[in-house]
């Protein structure tokens, strides 16, 4: 009567990863439990998870390396694979929600979230490619696109084209306060991402993503993505940001998202896995720590796992 939290998979998103080919399955060894999957896999997972009442997903492509290039021109290419998966999605699953990535990382031949020149990351020229991978991906059927790429004015060029071309309705969930963290380390492992190493390439994403340390600066992000036209604000990581997440959720009033990340979720596993931990009890507690923190929708790996336990009234 008085728990004033409660946590249902409708506030959560399940990631997945998609690689091309057929009959795929591959398990992400820093991920265990997560798969690479080819697009039929993909396709029987979402029914699988939406028969148990989870019907919210990311979609994440692993780009072959031949594809990739300076500018990441196949990102929206009209033969990306990404691309024509996502619409095969809707076309089977309608009443799924299905998110987009966009950022030029999985794309990229230097691994970072814009294109590189002369050892920088340049942000203007980059908003040019983000607005058409966005009209490439609403095209596709994408419900919500997610900007993971943190260039200063991105929601602002994405939102232009997007209503230039007449996608009114696709939303844009912003990554707001995406922190440069040591927690992506399995993510860049599943989608072979991480920034390369090379003479003129930066080391780290420091340079556009936020610093650790700061709190702040999360509320001009915020600002700047609410004046642009976010439909909703994510905080990512989570765990080690939960402070973070309260405060935009009482400062703002767009929906907060928060992404549980990938080297969070593979912490607890692991523990889990030594027998440190019992995983149907903390894996539960640290979902309902974010939302009570303030987060509307999580993103996080354990989205199934956490819904059939519901399903069957465990928690
Ligand atoms: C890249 C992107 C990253 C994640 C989502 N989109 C990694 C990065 O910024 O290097 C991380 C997600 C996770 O760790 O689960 N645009």
């Amino acid at each position: 009567m008085v728990q004033e939290t409660r946590l249902t998979p409708d506030h959560l998103m399940y990631p997945l990863f998609l690689v091309k080919g057929k009959n795929i399955k591959e398990e992400i060894s820093s991920l265990p439990g997560n798969y690479r999957m080819s697009l039929d896999n993909i396709l029987r997972e979402i029914e699988e998870c939406i028969k148990m009442g989870l019907r919210n997903f990311v979609l994440f492509p692993a780009i072959p390396q031949m594809r990739k290039d300076k500018t990441a021109t196949y990102s929206y290419s009209p033969k990306n694979f990404y691309l024509k998966a996502a619409s095969k999605i809707k076309r089977k699953f309608p009443d799924c929600v299905l998110m987009s990535d966009v950022a030029l990382d999985p794309y990229n031949i230097d691994g970072h979230d814009g294109i590189v020149r002369n050892g920088k990351v340049v942000n203007d020229e980059t908003l040019e490619v983000l607005a058409k991978m966005s009209v490439a991906q609403a095209y596709a059927g994408f419900d919500i696109l997610g900007p993971s790429d943190m260039m200063d004015g991105r929601i602002a060029a994405m939102r232009v084209a997007l209503d230039g071309k007449g996608f009114t309705d696709t939303s844009i969930m912003s990554y707001t306060a995406k922190y440069a963290s040591a927690f992506y380390g399995p993510f860049r492992d599943a989608l072979d991402s991480a920034p390369v190493d090379g003479d003129d390439i930066p080391k780290d994403k420091k340079t556009y993503q936020m610093n650790p340390a700061n709190k702040r600066e999360a509320l001009i992000e915020a600002e700047m993505d609410m004046q642009e036209g976010a439909d909703f604000m994510m905080v990512k990581p989570a765990l080690h940001y939960l402070d973070v997440i309260h405060t935009l959720k009482e400062q703002f009033e767009l929906p907060i998202a928060a992404y549980h990340v990938s080297g969070e979720c593979a912490m607890l596993t692991a523990a889990c896995q030594n027998g440190w931990l019992e995983y149907e009890k903390a894996m539960p507690e640290t979902l309902l720590s974010i939302h009570r923190a303030g987060a509307d929708v999580i993103l996080t790996y354990f989205a199934k796992d956490y819904t059939k336990m519901y399903r069957e009234g465990r928690v």
